[in-house]
């Protein structure tokens, strides 16, 4: 997404919130746009949850204005922003004497929509979210934390709402738990595409799911506000630097991909050369092997000492070449492909896209990566 005008959903301008005589948020302002997941992190009573709610006018602002797709939101009835805008809080708040079911339909009702629309679509959300139809008929108590987490997002999704507010969704449930229900937050935002808003006081979490992250301080200072990437790249002051912790770098190359980086040609030889050929090849590599590539397919590598017993004329596709161990494809993050490089022989890895050698990584192109 651009950073056009017109994909802005949400906008903030020169919000802020005062209880009694504190001020929970002096002046914040903030662009959301269309179809991005942005992460409101920052340390605890910073304002993140007055800023959420603020933004579905549970929280009325003091002063400053707040536009919601392209209209002032206290124009917008009540029932019109229930259906603009999804909300799912940590304590999940399901009402316990109702089946799940009628949980994940309450939107709707209070819509009106008729009982078949409404079944239809409680059907289709709990495939959604990645629940067993059978848990449609049983009660909130029934359910494991995480189970009852799924729900909140149904019900939160139920009218389609183009926006959706999650206010620290995971911090209730287990780290094991919590990293799967992140997962399937960023498979379902693939298929649905909405604009979220995510607060949370876990700087991890907001690198994982944010496509933005905005960075607060107390009373809602907005310290920074960018991709991940950029975040650990290029922490915008002390405060942030601070929040976002140690191992910024190797952080970053979770982020990246092997796609992201140049790669070297690596010892390639083809195996109509001859040994010595390849002995010439390794030298000018400076490596003690060469890899054998037959038409764009990596067969193996050969040792440099397989290639010295040889006898000159012979050709490389007569000696053995042993499998390559350390491959990944363009699609690896660069911290799984930097794992798989420290721990092999040759220092490398080998990129392939199905069949098709591309090159090779080291630790040189990942580093050059991040600069
Ligand atoms: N309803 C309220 N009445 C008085 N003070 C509040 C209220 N809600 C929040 N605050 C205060 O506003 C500040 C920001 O709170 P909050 O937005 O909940 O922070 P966060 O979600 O970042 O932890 C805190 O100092 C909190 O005590
Ligand atoms: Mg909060």
């Amino acid at each position: 997404m651009g950073d056009r005008n017109e994909d802005v959903v949400i906008s903030l301008r020169s919000v802020a919130k005062r209880f009694g005589d504190a001020d929970a948020v002096i002046d914040l302002s903030l662009d959301m746009h269309a179809g991005q997941v942005v992460a409101l992190v920052g340390p605890s009573g910073c304002g993140k949850t007055t800023t959420l709610k603020m933004i579905n006018r549970l929280v009325e602002p003091s002063s400053g204005s707040i536009e919601v797709l392209g209209q002032d939101h206290r124009t917008l009835p009540a029932h019109e922003l229930r259906r603009q805008i999804g909300y799912v809080i940590q304590q999940i708040g399901l009402f316990p004497h109702r089946t799940i079911g009628r949980n994940i339909g309450v939107v709707p009702e209070l819509l009106g929509w008729e009982k078949g629309e409404i079944a239809a679509r409680v059907g289709e959300l709990v495939e959604l979210v990645g629940l067993e139809p059978d848990v449609l008929g049983r009660y909130p108590r029934e359910l494991s934390g995480g189970q009852q987490q799924r729900v909140g997002v149904a019900r939160a999704l139920a009218a389609d709402p183009p926006i959706l507010l999650m206010d620290e969704p995971y911090s209730a449930v287990d780290p094991l738990v919590r990293e799967r229900l992140q997962d399937d937050l960023l498979t379902l935002q693939a298929r649905v595409g909405k604009t979220i808003v995510l607060v949370t006081h876990d700087i991890d979490e907001a690198i994982k799911l944010g496509d933005r992250v905005a960075v607060l301080n107390v009373g809602g200072v907005l310290e920074q506000y960018d991709a991940p990437d950029e975040l650990l790249r290029s922490p915008a002051s002390a405060f942030v630097a601070a929040f976002l912790g140690r191992e910024r770098g190797l952080r970053r190359l979770g982020l990246l991909k092997v796609a992201d980086v140049g790669l070297e040609a690596g010892p390639v030889i083809a195996p109509t050369a001859t040994a010595a050929d390849a002995i010439a090849v390794a030298a000018s590599h400076s490596t003690p092997w060469v890899a054998v590539v037959d038409d764009q397919a990596l067969v193996g590598w050969i040792s440099l000492d397989d290639l010295q017993r040889a006898p000159g004329a012979a050709s490389v596709g007569s000696l053995p070449a042993r499998p390559f161990v350390a491959t990944v494809t363009p699609a690896t993050p660069l911290r799984e492909a930097l794992d798989l490089i420290v721990r092999s022989r040759t220092r490398r890895a080998a990129v392939l896209d199905a069949d098709t050698y591309l090159g090779m990584v080291t630790i040189d192109t990942v580093a050059g990566g991040l600069e």
